[in-house]
């Protein structure tokens, strides 16, 4: 199968003061050193692949008093051009929301809503051609599932996150190309499972190993998936369906409980 890549434009903040100091999920350990000049060439590189292959990707400036605003996933949702703002659960995060809002006040944005719920921006929301897909369980509430549908006249697929490793949603699902996602299915519920086969009969589902690696952490353009090298096994079944794989290595990252996918948010005209 012959696939296209679609030109995106992302939004992405340099980790100039990326560090672990707290732990908000099981990845981070504030004992941990991080090298932070080696997570700034990591994240170059991302940035300059996007670049590379015909993405526009624009950058928030980083505020040193929120270690994890490399995270720029997070911070919103985009779609058809409308901006659903971040609340999140977490106070040590609390403040990127507002950055974020700003940022997109400033860049001609005009359908903007600040939430009424606590959710995570991409982190937990996945779009592809027909659903919403919404995680819960860990950091978004199911309320602002109902408030996304509303905003967005999406229809919402609610699914509930069951393992602390994956506590958002892009840890364990990648959408690859219109309605068709990669996932991690033991991340999940019995019925969100069962939901997730009935939606995606034909999804590729990930190994233990490569969901563990973060894997499914991933950015997608229709042709070449961007994910973390270390989960190696995703690239022959990514070709076998007509996916050009792209390993990238953001392994400082990781330290933080993110990869590719978490340091990128996708603004959707
Ligand atoms: N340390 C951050 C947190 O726990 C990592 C966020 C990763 N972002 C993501 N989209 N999964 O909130």
């Amino acid at each position: 199968m012959r696939r296209d890549a679609t030109p995106r434009r992302y939004l992405m903040c340099p980790p100039a003061h990326f560090k672990v100091t707290y732990s908000i999920n099981p990845w981070m350990d504030p004992t941990k050193p991080v090298d932070l000049p080696l997570a700034q060439t990591q994240w170059e590189e991302l940035r300059d692949r996007y670049r590379s292959l015909g993405h526009t990707v624009e950058t928030l400036v980083p505020d040193p008093a929120l270690p994890d605003m490399v995270f720029a996933a997070n911070g919103a949702l985009v779609v058809d051009g409308r901006v659903l703002g971040a609340r999140f659960a977490h106070p040590e995060r609390a403040a990127e929301a507002e950055l974020h809002l700003d940022w997109f006040r400033d860049h001609g944005f005009r359908e903007i809503r600040e939430p009424d719920h606590v959710n995570e921006g991409e982190g937990d929301f996945a779009v592809t051609a027909t659903y919403l897909l919404a995680g819960r369980g860990f950091r978004s509430s199911p309320l602002s599932h109902d408030e996304a549908q509303e905003f967005f006249g999406r229809p919402v697929v609610g699914l509930d996150l069951v393992d602390p490793r994956y506590y958002h949603l892009d840890t364990a699902l990648c959408v690859l190309d219109g309605d068709e996602i990669m996932y991690y299915p033991p991340a999940f519920s019995p019925g969100s499972r069962a939901v997730l086969r009935r939606l995606f009969p034909d999804a590729l589902t990930a190994s233990d190993a490569d969901a563990g690696a973060l894997g499914l952490n991933a950015v997608s353009d229709g042709r070449h998936v961007l994910f973390p090298q270390a989960a190696a096994g995703l690239s022959a079944p990514l070709r076998d369906r007509g996916f050009d794989p792209v390993p990238m290595d953001l392994g400082e990252l990781l330290k933080g409980g993110g990869s590719v996918k978490c340091c990128t948010q996708e603004l959707r005209p």
